[in-house]
């Protein structure tokens, strides 16, 4: 259901997760220089380099910040056509024996319940647009397995598999994506 899709890039109203920092930072920066509106959204203790523009306090493990955020959003640009969450961590690179279970329920909260979360707050707006776009960066350590990342590699698979059901309960899509462009579904 692509009727409402906005025509151009210039068109688009994207709100971009994790966007202090790295992939999404970068993301956002691409966004904006394709000539999209693009709030930014991260954790309220995040340092913005060259400033934060427009953006927003969002903590992804707390459905109520998400909702806020995801609403404020919505306000600041009149709607909205893309979400890219980036929010994500490493966490510690150790074997299993020597990760405690309060770090490995922790990655899980961010990495994967956190794009629960997200997707939670932003597909039925979508649905109700009658367009959307939603990305969840993930990882290729879910995919081909990694040593030393207990906690990080199971997270993945479970974001890509309820990902991939999203688009059966609702007419937009949400995508895994993984930094590898290799690797892109
Ligand atoms: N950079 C890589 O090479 C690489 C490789 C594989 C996977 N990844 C994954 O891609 C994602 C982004 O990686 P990155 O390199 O940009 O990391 P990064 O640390 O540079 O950026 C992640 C951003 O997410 C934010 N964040 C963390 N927890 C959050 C939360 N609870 N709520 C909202 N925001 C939160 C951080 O403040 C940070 O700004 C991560 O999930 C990472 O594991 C990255």
């Amino acid at each position: 259901m692509d009727s409402q899709a906005p025509s151009t890039m210039a068109e688009s109203r994207c709100l971009v997760i994790g966007a202090a920092s790295g992939i999404g930072r970068a993301t956002a920066a691409r966004l904006r220089a394709s000539g999209a509106a693009v709030t930014g959204a991260d954790l309220p203790s995040a340092t913005w380099p060259g400033g934060p523009g427009a953006s927003l306090a969002m903590d992804v493990t707390d459905p109520a910040s998400v909702a806020a955020a995801v609403s404020a959003a919505v306000l600041d640009m009149g709607g909205l056509d893309a979400v890219v969450n980036c929010a994500g961590i490493l966490g510690p690179v150790a074997p299993a024996a020597a990760t405690s279970v309060e770090d490995f329920e922790r990655i899980m909260k961010i990495n994967l319940t956190g794009a629960f979360i997200v997707s939670q707050a932003v597909l039925p707006r979508m649905a109700e647009a009658g367009y959307g776009r939603l990305v969840h960066i993930s990882s290729t350590a879910g995919k081909e397995g990694v040593v030393n990342m207990p906690p990080t590699q199971p997270a993945r698979p479970g974001s890509w598999a309820w990902s991939s059901h999203s688009p059966r309960s609702s007419p937009c899509s949400a995508s895994p994506s993984m930094p590898s462009p290799r690797a892109m579904w």
